[in-house]
């Protein structure tokens, strides 16, 4: 936990970027997996570690604009419990770590919002994305479930979004420190990577090595020989020499800041040359689109960077022709990276995904594209100082997505199809994914290296 005085300066921010009401930041409930008391590891809600910095289940702060008053409402525990748990700090003690000293049992936090809701207050809240929380808030604001969702306040969204955007100092230290044991992951997940060897194995061991430093992974790990299948958490193959092993996943550090990196591996420890050919496409697109990153960028204009990256490459082996810019323009290169350049990284690997991508990755000057592939893009906006992300490249082989795109006869004037059908039907796909921190001038990538070039990889492999 950062000291009382980080907490209590980010509510005085908020305060000053909301015009007045009750802002209501939620903490999360224990999830259960088969029956009530056997419950998933907990994860507290990112806003309420931001704003209350206590990562205990079943806790809500409320912070009064109009009075300039903060609150925590949980339960302390009792006898019963402690014979399980061992004994636990109170609450009052936890919430004066984090400067609240207004406290009181949870059933007083239904009691206080009916109460100013009652006397005509606006009541901030922020997306619920579990269900028990958006039935608590349906319940307290005495709203159809459905209806919660939708009625989320812009104006603390948007508040929100703007102090979390910018990562101070202390922040990007967890962040690094997240890192870290992502690089202890991936390089692990090197070694492991022989013919043989089950996805399955090196997935658990990666994720073994997340918790064993206290937390856990920031997203279930993905790792497979199928690469093109961008998000794949089968883990059900034998690997195979001589096929590419795509390698995507981060740790939570002890403060559950994030890293999220990946690689691509060739099973056995080289790359063949056609493996190597592609490879080098999708690093060149990661290097230069990580020299772009600065203030004042807009991140679609780096992601349309790759694009144009990859199609260069691509028409250079003979898989893609024609002019380039006209070729990424009409989004011929989604074909190959059908996904965006990169997302805000913090307390959620995807950050504040749960207050809308639209919120987090765009703005008034910025709105999503309608074009297949572009419109997937998580982060278009500019960039400011302070923004932690990702820059991930993919060039994936989708048999599904070209017998589609060729049955329509699209981009016919870009796309060689027969030697795509031909050469490159089982080539899997290449993502090459690090972490940066926008700088005053530039970027900088976060955490130890992890290698990353042909040779970097072969090397370490052989060690
Ligand atoms: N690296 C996984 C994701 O961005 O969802």
């Amino acid at each position: 936990m950062f000291t009382k005085d980080i907490y209590e300066n980010r509510r005085q921010e908020l305060k000053k970027l909301v015009s007045d009401g009750i802002i209501i930041i939620l903490g999360n409930a224990d999830v259960s997996m088969s029956y009530p008391a056997n419950i998933f590891e907990f994860r507290q809600d990112s806003s309420f570690l931001y704003y209350f910095g206590l990562s205990h289940p079943n806790y809500a702060g409320v912070i009064d604009v109009d009075n300039d008053k903060d609150y925590i409402f949980a339960n302390d525990f009792d006898i019963d419990d402690i014979i399980w748990m061992g004994p636990q700090p109170s609450v009052k003690d936890l919430s004066a770590k984090v400067g609240v000293e207004s406290t009181a049992e949870f059933s007083e936090f239904s009691i206080l919002i009916k109460k100013a809701i009652s006397e005509g207050k606006k009541i901030h809240y922020l997306p619920p994305y579990r269900a028990k929380n958006t039935i608590l808030l349906a319940d307290v604001l005495d709203m159809k479930v459905s209806d919660v969702k939708p009625n989320a306040s812009e104006e603390l969204i948007k508040a929100s979004v703007k102090l979390r955007s910018i990562k101070s100092d202390i922040e990007v230290a967890e962040i690094e420190k997240a890192c870290e044991i992502g690089y202890m992951m991936h390089t692990t997940a090197m070694k492991l990577a022989k013919p043989g060897t089950m996805e399955s194995e090196i997935a658990g061991r990666i994720e073994g090595l997340a918790i064993s430093f206290g937390k856990m992974i920031s997203f279930p790990v993905i790792l497979s020989q199928n690469g093109q299948t961008l998000h794949n958490h089968d883990h059900s193959q034998e690997l195979e020499e001589g096929r590419l092993l795509l390698v995507d996943c981060g740790a939570e550090n002890a403060m559950n800041y994030c890293s999220d990196n990946t690689r691509t591996l060739p099973v056995g420890g080289k790359f063949s040359d056609k493996q190597k050919a592609v490879y080098n496409i999708c690093l060149k697109a990661n290097k230069e689109c990580i020299k772009a990153v600065k203030p004042g960028i807009k991140y679609r204009d780096i992601h349309f960077l790759a694009a144009k990256i990859i199609v260069d490459g691509l028409k250079e082996i003979g898989i893609m022709k024609g002019d380039t810019d006209k070729a990424v323009a009409e989004g011929a290169h989604t074909l190959f990276m059908p996904h965006g350049l990169g997302h805000m990284m913090g307390l959620d690997v995807h950050d504040m995904e749960d207050y809308g991508e639209n919120f987090v990755g765009y703005d008034e000057e910025t709105t999503r594209s309608e074009q297949f592939g572009t419109a997937y893009l998580r982060l278009a906006r500019e960039l400011q100082e302070g923004f932690v992300l990702t820059v991930e490249p993919g060039i994936y082989f989708i048999p599904e997505l070209t017998a589609k795109f060729k049955s329509e006869g699209k981009f016919t004037d870009f796309i060689n199809y027969d030697l795509l059908e031909k050469e490159y039907k089982n080539f899997g796909g290449i993502r090459i994914e690090d972490d940066i921190l926008v700088t005053k001038d530039g970027s900088r990538v976060l955490g130890i290296p992890i290698p990353k070039t042909v040779e970097e990889i072969e090397i370490f492999m052989a060690e």
